[in-house]
């Protein structure tokens, strides 16, 4: 490997060492939300003027996402949590493969390119270790608007006929309320001639961030977090200054389940509430007593009982929380019954959780959790970004050092956890794993 590693490559070398049974104290701090940033940085294609972005957190897929864009010809200046980014002068539409298949959000890109160049050619984002992932809802909303799709040798080819390519508003229903496929339509309708209509389409805070980024850009969008969606097609979009990103709900979410399985009273901020409903609503359930108030939340965890979850689109259970929840659920008191419902393939941190003494048994889609008294530190590895989240909680809580490899899942979606962890008392550190023997801190 010539030239220094990146994020990414470091982290396949790299293990958190977590020490458990610490309690945690003071604030956890939440970053912008990953899965916003993302979709905000790919709108920035349907404007030539600048839109600066903040709050966005400091990610490998936000760094993934930065490359993309400037292979489209976007010019991209980041500054800490700030992005500035202009396509005034886009020499492509049509973004990587290696790229793309990296980091599946880029598939976003096709909606605003159709809707801007009139074209775009978009690798197919492979599948994933949870599901298939298919995008066959975005290719059926992008031909509702006019365009002709089609899909040969791995890319998704997608043109507006006519010499003046402009998309034409439809009435488009979703078979699934799929984010990526809500997003998609989205952009690409904001330009297109007419009025077109979502049904079905996807609630999550993510979908209502990229409405509001867009209508501040000069779109006309009402109903963005209910199930249908109105776009009024307008003829051009200007830039946007200091737009913040949404806090981050699946990191807040995953910060009050580290308190709750240290038994630790946290703070939990900045939080939208109504952005994280369900996932409250379970940790009072599971006996966390939760006050709440503009800024964030106070969790003060009880003796934990087990609670049953079924992940739903939102405003339902959300699946990027599941495996967090599982987690806890291994040491709370009586049986736990968790249904994954979104992905087909999302129980693969079950194994590992095993691995630490969890008590779960699967039925197809199901698990069964057994509370156990505690569980014991172990080497374990995070499948997908949030199953390793959930090594590191189950870590948080097991008797001994738990390692936690696949970091290159983790890196992706939360922004810098172990110094975060750490600065709440956590004993947790990255080691570099061709350096055991300099390792004494946590062991
Ligand atoms: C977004 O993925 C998130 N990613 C995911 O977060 C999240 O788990 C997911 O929404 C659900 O909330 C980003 O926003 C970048 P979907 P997306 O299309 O848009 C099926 C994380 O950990 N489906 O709503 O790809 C699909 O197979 C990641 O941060 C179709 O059947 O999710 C899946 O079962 C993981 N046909 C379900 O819908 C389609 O055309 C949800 O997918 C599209 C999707």
């Amino acid at each position: 490997m010539t030239g220094p590693a990146t994020a990414s490559q470091n982290s396949l070398k790299e293990r958190l060492a977590v020490r458990g049974g610490q309690a945690l104290s003071g604030t956890l701090k939440v970053s912008g939300a990953k899965n916003s940033a993302l979709v905000l940085m790919t709108a920035s294609l349907l404007t030539s003027d600048v839109v600066e972005l903040c709050n966005v957190p400091e990610l490998t897929d936000i760094a993934g996402m930065v490359d993309i864009l400037r292979c489209l010809g976007v010019r991209v200046e980041r500054s800490g949590d700030r992005i500035q980014l202009q396509a005034d002068s886009l020499s492509s539409a049509e973004p990587p493969y290696e790229l793309v298949n990296s980091l599946r959000a880029s598939f976003f890109s096709i909606g605003p390119l159709l809707g801007r160049l009139g074209q775009a050619k978009v690798p197919l984002p492979g599948g994933c270790r949870i599901g298939a992932r298919p995008v066959v809802e975005h290719i059926r909303g992008l031909k509702a608007l006019g365009a002709h799709v089609s899909v040969e040798h791995g890319s998704v080819n997608a043109a507006v006929p006519g010499t003046q390519p402009r998309l034409r508003a439809a009435p488009i229903i979703l078979d699934c309320p799929s984010v990526g496929a809500t997003e998609t339509v989205l952009m690409a309708a904001v330009l297109a001639r007419g009025t077109t209509t979502i049904e079905n389409a996807a609630q999550e805070p993510e979908v209502q961030d990229l409405a509001q980024l867009l209508n501040a850009m000069g779109a006309d969008i009402t109903g963005a977090g209910g199930p249908v969606i109105t776009i009024r097609g307008v003829e051009r979009l200007h830039g946007v200054r200091n737009y913040s990103v949404i806090p981050d709900r699946i990191e807040a979410g995953t910060f009050l389940i580290a308190a709750a399985i240290t038994g630790s009273p946290m703070r939990v901020e900045p939080v939208i509430p109504e952005h994280l409903n369900a996932v409250l609503q379970k940790l009072r359930d599971c006996g966390c007593r939760l006050e709440i108030d503009d800024a964030g939340i106070m969790i003060t965890p009880g003796q934990l009982q087990a609670v049953d979850i079924t992940t739903q689109p939102f405003p339902g259970f959300p699946t990027d929380l599941q495996a967090p929840f599982m987690a806890l659920m291994t040491v709370a008191q009586g049986t736990s019954v968790i249904s994954e419902k979104i992905y087909e393939n999302r129980l693969q941190h079950i194994a590992e959780l095993q691995r630490m003494g969890a008590s779960i048994r699967v039925e197809g889609s199901t698990a069964i959790v057994e509370g156990v008294p505690q569980l014991s530190g172990a080497p374990v590895t995070g499948s997908d970004l949030r199953a390793s989240a959930a090594m590191v909680l189950a870590g948080l809580a097991a008797k001994g050092v738990t390692h936690v490899s696949g970091l290159s899942h983790l890196d992706r979606g939360y922004d810098n956890i172990e110094r975060k962890l750490s600065s709440a008392g956590a004993v947790i550190e990255r080691q570099d794993i061709r350096l055991t023997d300099k390792i004494k801190k946590v062991e």
